[in-house]
């Protein structure tokens, strides 16, 4: 099978890894990847959002299979357009990544379908916001309904803040077009974990259960941002609750999406908070999450590109996904000032070429090459992942491996994994 990887980032480098070793592969290419996908794939320099260029090479290389790991380019009806043009893609078509690119949608359907999920309430004028805040509880959490790359959410202690956030987003542009409506729901208080299954919109696959650290900072302090690493197994997600989260959330959400002509494809990603009270979902995407992705390539021992194959093909009933019982655990790698901003350009030293480390690998998120350097690209630029006999082991492996390497105003945070660790 010939195989195209759409995407830049850490989940795009570990797609691309586990895909390379399956037997069925001919050839893979990856656009735009990064200085890492080059080392498993044949990098091609084509925007990951530039849908007619992504088809034009799909069908020039005769593709077997397209796989965009990204949520703006199933957003943009790449995987409509590869349909349509006869080419078997792994993503959801432009209808279906609603559930992912507005909120709103996602909170009527699941309201609709009796999923757990946190009360809300959505707005399209500010007057309106800013008067429903008076009447409910602190904290608030506002949000932008669109895509915001893990930035549009603002927890808001207090009244003043939560009016803040409305003018940012509603008044300030903030977010720009994803912001000109806003979701405000209730606060929930519990353990995050991340719950994805494959799917091709009917049969269901589920991954294993994985936990990303979306603070910038240690003791899971600071701005959100797009995940400053990961692990699985959560130890959270016990069998009981993953049968709870599949009947309740998984299931309704699969079914309901068909039903409304609108099936889903690829991977389904439930944000949960855990509470007292039982599993709540925070947001859905339709895509595999990242970093969360690193530690379960790492952790999957089935050729992963049949099962991708079948979901894209809608023939995934049977197919079952078997892991390593050992933990791993991703530590992010971060650029100077993430995520507000982020300093690059800069030379990496120390990595290892092939990426490869005795009990893991390298994954590269914002790099690129020039010459024989490889320099930062972005703000999240390696994802150092390892596994472990426990997840003592496997996070002093990842953080051991980080020693060796080094970038300008390099951040690390030092606690990846903590709940896990308090746990065992
Ligand atoms: P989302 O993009 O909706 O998953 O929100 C990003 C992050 O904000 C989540 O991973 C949570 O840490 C936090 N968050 C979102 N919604 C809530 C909520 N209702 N209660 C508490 N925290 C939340
Ligand atoms: N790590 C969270 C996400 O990929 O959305």
């Amino acid at each position: 099978m010939k195989v195209l990887v759409v995407g830049q980032g850490g989940r795009e480098h570990a797609i691309a890894w586990k895909i390379a070793r399956s037997p069925q592969l001919t050839r893979l290419y990856c656009a735009p990847g990064n200085a890492g996908t080059e080392t498993v794939a044949e990098n091609v320099p084509i925007a990951a959002d530039a849908v007619d260029a992504l088809v034009g090479l799909a069908e020039r290389e005769a593709i077997d299979l397209v796989v965009i790991g990204p949520e703006q380019p199933l957003t943009l009806g790449l995987a409509d357009r590869l349909r349509a043009a006869g080419i078997a893609a792994l993503g959801p078509n432009r209808a279906a990544a609603e559930l992912e690119a507005s909120k709103s949608f996602a909170k009527e359907l699941m309201r609709e379908l009796g999923v757990p999920t946190a009360r809300f309430a959505s707005f399209d004028r500010i007057e309106a916001a800013l008067s429903y805040l008076a009447g409910h509880p602190l904290p608030l959490v506002v949000k932008a309904d669109g895509l915001a790359a893990g930035k549009g959410v603002t927890i808001c202690p207090t009244q003043e803040a939560a009016e803040a956030a409305l003018r940012e987003a509603m008044h300030d542009g903030r977010f720009g077009a994803a912001g000109r409506r806003v979701v405000i729901e209730e606060f929930l208080d519990g353990e995050e974990a991340s719950y994805i299954v494959l799917t091709d919109g009917r049969a269901i696959v589920p991954l294993a259960a994985s936990q990303d650290h979306k603070a910038a900072y240690d003791g899971d302090r600071g701005p959100n941002t797009g995940g400053m690493g990961a692990y699985s197994p959560a130890p959270v997600v016990d069998a009981a609750l993953e049968a709870r989260v599949l009947e309740r959330v998984i299931r309704p959400v699969v079914d309901g999406m068909r039903a409304k002509g609108r099936p889903l494809n690829g991977f389904l990603y439930a944000g949960l908070m855990i509470g007292s009270d039982g599993p709540k979902v925070l947001e859905f995407n339709v895509r595999l999450g990242d970093p969360e992705t690193q530690p379960l390539m790492l952790r999957l021992e089935s050729d992963l590109l049949p099962a991708l194959y079948a979901a894209a093909t809608g023939s995934l009933e049977g197919t079952t996904l078997v892991w390593s019982p050992e933990p791993a655990v991703c530590v992010v790698l971060a650029s100077e000032g993430y995520p507000e901003s982020s300093r690059t350009g800069l030379p990496i030293a120390g990595l290892p070429a092939d990426c490869e480390l005795p009990d893991g690998v390298v994954f590269h998120a914002g790099t690129r090459r020039e010459g024989t350097q490889v320099l930062t690209s972005g703000g999240r630029v390696l994802g150092v992942t390892t596994r472990g006999a426990d997840y003592r082991e496997a996070v002093a492996n990842a953080y051991r491996a980080i020693e060796s390497i080094s970038f300008d105003g390099m951040s690390v945070r030092r606690d990846i994994a903590w709940r896990a660790l308090e746990r065992s």
